[in-house]
């Protein structure tokens, strides 16, 4: 009917009160808009030819254009077949796979991983899971900061001062002390500063040395993390280190001087950037004047490779939001070295966690928490519940569960607030089983696994839905958009659409349970309640398994 209408941009979205309708759109007020058109007449011209009768009851048009569409029983009743059969889950996989590289995590070397570096992980892993879910290919890349002139600090400190045992017994937390130690000795005696220029200096001309020790910093850091990476569930496809792009910082360095992007400055190599009203007070240095590289080279390096390697659509960068100025400057190079590329560059990036007292987030001695103690104390508190509430079952499946809720607490409340806003951690709200937590999500599961089991019941059994009670057909309307919070997490990069959805299924499979009683009931109506039980536990199964989060069948 208007041929030029990009269709693809029509969005249909749930009726955000369901009086209305199940979905509506405003679409075809825009493009009467645009095209001076009567929108009512508009939509009324477009309902003549709508041709949806087979799922929908009449179209409606509301207020100055909008359409309104409400489903048919059978419809939904047919979506819920298609499910239990194991056809779908209320999702699609894309025709038209991109492929994104989600860069997440990037600790650095020789310093505990804190709860800055939570938020990166988890986040940066639940996107790539929600985009991996959806048919895209995505690619991690784990960008760890193992270069720097922290390293100049570092040997010093080791080659005078390390304690062996201790090393053994806690690597990372040796290296810090004797970086702090160094650190402190530097303010006081220019003399040890020095000293650490000169083995930084070693360090990047290739001392042999000084490499080997680095490499061992390297590695024993990087164990560290695997630890965590392993409890948390998360997986990366690379590790390129900053220091991998070593090789390649003069070409880029080369290739800004010659297309012009950077120029000269007190010596100096400096993109100025006098058209983004944004960052004209921030010109990018991408070589010091002493020569070296710093963090703006690398990520331009780092980004020449992906491109070249992986060509994707698009990059996505997971950081706190002090690395703002850093990530705009990135793009704005990036757009002036390559005008023509289409490829979308993202900072997602993500406020602090804060304390009760609303202050940075500190162990009660004043230091920022490390990750590990973290989980240790989430898995100790879950337990303590564990136990009280199941004496009965063996002690290593309360330690089992216990790890299962403690850190599936810990998930999702990092994942619910919107990322840019800061949060306020805190233990017992998290771990709560009433409220918009991952306990009381996990406990939703956990009961309808007791219902199959005191049935006595398998699922998958039913091949007819009939849905009459209003708890039935709201819980069953709802499980048909699990797809649409998918889609919207991956192209807003925003876990906290589906932490959402996924409370509000809960919230829709309490009442359905409450007005409804499933084993009770019998023939058609019992079967009918099996199913959306079954199909309402795969969808809590699947779409905590997107936030990163598992379940178990007994809490
Ligand atoms: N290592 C950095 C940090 O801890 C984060 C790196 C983020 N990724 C990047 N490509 N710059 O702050």
């Amino acid at each position: 009917m208007l041929p030029d209408a990009d269709t693809e941009s029509l969005l249909v979205r749930p009726c955000p009160d369901t009086k209305f309708g199940d979905y509506q759109t405003n679409a075809l007020m825009g493009l009467a808009k645009a095209r001076k058109l009567n929108p009512r007449q508009l939509a009324t011209d477009v309902i003549a030819k709508l041709d949806v009768a087979e799922w929908c009851e009449p179209v409606e048009i509301a207020g100055a254009g909008f359409l309104n569409f409400r489903l048919k029983s059978v419809a939904v009743a047919q979506t819920l077949v298609g499910a239990e059969r194991g056809e779908h889950l209320f999702f699609e996989r894309t025709s038209k796979p991109r492929t994104t590289v989600v860069d997440f995590s990037s600790p650095n070397i020789a310093k505990p991983m804190h709860v800055g570096h939570i938020r990166s992980t988890i986040l940066g892993d639940c996107l790539a899971r929600t985009m991996r879910l959806l048919g895209h290919r995505v690619i991690t890349d784990n960008h760890i900061g193992d270069w720097g002139t922290q390293f100049g600090k570092l040997l010093v400190g080791w080659k005078q001062n390390l304690d062996r045992a201790a090393l053994q017994a806690d690597p990372i937390r040796e290296m810090e002390r004797l970086y702090k130690a160094v650190n402190a000795a530097c303010d006081a005696d220019p003399a040890v500063l020095e000293a650490a220029r000169q083995e930084l200096v070693k360090l990047q001309s290739g001392n042999e040395e000084n490499l080997a020790i680095w490499r061992e910093m390297i590695a024993l850091s990087q164990r560290q993390f695997d630890e965590i990476y392993g409890r948390l569930g998360v997986k990366f496809d690379h590790t390129l280190g900053e220091s991998f792009y070593n090789p390649r910082l003069k070409a880029v360095v080369e290739d800004l001087r010659a297309r012009g992007v950077a120029r000269e400055s007190e010596g100096a190599l400096v993109v100025f950037f006098e058209e983004i009203p944004a960052l004209k007070d921030h010109p990018a240095i991408v070589q010091k004047s002493d020569g070296a590289a710093n963090y703006t080279t690398t990520d331009l390096a780092t980004l020449e490779h992906r491109l070249q390697t992986w060509q994707p659509d698009e990059i996505v960068y997971v950081t706190d939001g002090r690395q703002q100025l850093h990530f705009q400057q990135l793009f704005a190079i990036f757009r002036r070295q390559h005008p023509s590329l289409a490829t979308r560059l993202a900072h997602v990036w993500f406020g602090s966690i804060l304390g009760e007292d609303g202050k940075p987030f500190k162990t009660r001695s004043g230091e920022t928490v490390k990750l590990a103690d973290l989980l240790d104390e989430a898995e100790e508190r879950a337990f303590k519940v564990i136990a009280e509430k199941n004496p009965e079952l063996p002690a290593e499946r309360q330690r089992e569960i216990a790890r299962i809720i403690g850190l599936g607490a810990v998930k999702y409340a990092d994942l619910l607030p919107n990322r840019q806003s800061d949060y306020i951690f805190s233990w017992d709200k998290m771990l709560a089983l009433q409220g918009n937590t991952a306990p009381y999500l996990q406990y939703a599961y956990t009961r309808i696994q007791s219902i199959f089991r005191k049935g006595g019941v398998t699922s998958g059994a039913t091949t007819e839905f009939h849905l009459v009670v209003p708890e039935e057909i709201a819980l069953a309307k709802h499980l048909l958009n699990f797809g649409l919070s998918l889609e919207a997490v991956a192209a807003e990069h925003r876990p906290n659409y589906l932490c959402n959805y996924l409370y509000e299924l809960a919230g829709h499979f309490a009442r359905f349970y409450e007005a409804c009683p499933v084993l009770k009931a019998a023939d058609a109506e019992r079967s009918t309640r099996l199913g959306l039980c079954n199909v309402t536990a795969r969808v809590l199964k699947q779409g905590l398994d997107t936030l990163g989060i598992e379940v178990s069948d007994q809490m």
